[in-house]
């Protein structure tokens, strides 16, 4: 990829990232909980309007706006080679419950704005530019993550899954996605599947999430490769009973399993001996949840990561020898233990990694090349295209919490080497 193909306008890339943050203020404003802190769960009514917003914007970037039957929203700027595979860029805007406004929403409207840095240089696309907003990268609501770039790449699997899925309240995942305007007919959901080499390139931007690039003062990080996630949804159950009358012996309590079935997580982790191998209980309900009377159910929900996959998976199979041995010793029974998904990691495309480089370098950003220990949709998008993603720096590294931070100066940064990349691609 040569310099050369780029118009001289490029080297003056100017982002509006006045208008950006003001965005993202605004998107963050759909939210079920208060400010600073950002909830926004799939297909509920503040996704409905933060979709609106985000296809508004796109519109307004003078995209063609298309909608998949899970409300993948994609806006397309054809090129002047149109039949060749486009350059596809973007990343999600559903938020997990009181986190931040910068996670996935950086790499959807810093994209956009990408498309009018580009727009305003004058330049021109040979293969068309795309930016998709994926649904539900999160698992909040029905339990898995990356959910619409999971069905993008054609996971069948999922598909299936998705007929006998429901979220905590009982809905449905096709009522839930009819509520929001979208597909109701479980048959329909194969056409969001697209065929490998529909994108010669796709790249997403995203804040770090981690302290690196801040901490040793890098503008732009080179992601190369994506950890392993996995998560596992586990259920004892004992007889419960009265706190007081119900003696020590006689009791098989449900939750005293899932905190030894936790620990025994952490310790299994720890086993690994590798830094990179890590692993969390985010969510551990225990039924029926009142003071005196011994938990009768328990439910955990595990996630566990490693950028080695054999490491992960030897993670999770101690946990569910655990899981096993605990509801033996407890007398709770394991009703249930799910891996729910346990993905292999994705690696970034050599091509994609030498256009992020050059364009860092010639628009005099420092850059490292990194590990994306976060899952994110170029996971998946792995699957069907050449990949690579964009990191910028964060406050502190934080990230799924209100505090998470991202400065203009270093989302500007992130736009210009995305916009610079992705014409580099569509010329290619
Ligand atoms: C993405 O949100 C992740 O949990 O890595
Ligand atoms: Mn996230
Ligand atoms: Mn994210
Ligand atoms: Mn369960």
């Amino acid at each position: 990829i040569q310099e050369t193909h780029l118009p001289n306008s490029l080297s003056l890339l100017s982002v509006d990232s006045q208008t950006l943050q003001k965005q993202i203020d605004e998107l963050s404003t759909f939210s079920d909980s208060p400010a600073p802190s950002v909830t926004r769960i799939l297909y509920s009514d503040m996704d409905v309007l933060a979709r609106r917003y985000v296809k508004n914007l796109m519109g307004l970037a003078g995209l063609s706006v298309r909608e998949d039957a899970v409300g993948n929203i994609f806006g397309r700027w054809e090129g002047y080679e149109p039949e060749i595979g486009a350059v596809a860029t973007g990343s999600h805007i559903d938020a997990i419950p009181y986190s931040g406004k910068y996670d996935g929403v950086v790499g959807v409207l810093g994209a956009i704005e990408a498309i009018n840095v580009l727009k305003r240089s004058g330049f021109k696309p040979k293969k068309s530019l795309e930016v998709i907003m994926f649904t539900s990268e999160e698992p909040t609501r029905f339990g898995i993550s990356c959910l619409g770039s999971r069905l993008l790449a054609g996971s069948e699997e999922l598909a299936k899954a998705l007929r006998n899925t429901v979220d905590n309240q009982n809905t449905s995942f096709f009522d839930a996605a009819s509520f929001a305007g979208y597909e109701k007919d479980e048959e329909k959901l194969s056409s969001v599947f697209l065929d490998k080499g529909i994108y010669s390139a796709f790249i997403e931007l995203h804040i770090e999430q981690g302290p690196i690039l801040e901490k040793e003062g890098i503008s732009i990080g080179v992601v190369t490769a994506i950890a392993a996630p996995a998560s596992i949804k586990v259920d004892f159950e004992g007889n419960g009973g009265h706190a007081g009358a119900v003696l020590m012996p006689d009791r098989n309590d449900a939750g005293l399993a899932a905190a030894e079935l936790a620990l025994a997580v952490e310790k299994h982790v720890l086993e690994s001996g590798s830094v990179d191998t890590v692993g969390t209980i985010g969510i551990m309900d225990l039924h029926p949840r009142a003071i005196n009377s011994i938990p009768s159910k328990a439910h955990l929900e595990i996630d566990t990561r490693d950028i080695e996959e054999s490491r992960r998976n030897i993670v999770i199979e101690k946990i569910h020898q655990s899981a096993m041995a605990i509801s033996k010793k407890r007398g709770v029974k394991l009703s249930e233990f799910q891996i729910v998904n346990q993905d292999p990691p994705a690696l970034s495309d050599s091509s994609v990694i030498k256009a992020m480089e050059l364009a860092a370098s010639e628009l005099n950003l420092t850059y490292k090349k990194m590990i994306s220990r976060a899952y994110h949709d170029s996971l998946f998008m792995a699957r069907i295209s050449p990949m690579g993603m964009i990191f910028i720096p964060c406050y502190k590294g934080y990230s799924h919490k209100p505090e998470e931070f991202a400065s203009l100066d270093d989302m500007a940064n992130g736009v210009k080497v995305l916009a610079s990349t992705l014409a580099k691609l569509s010329l290619h």
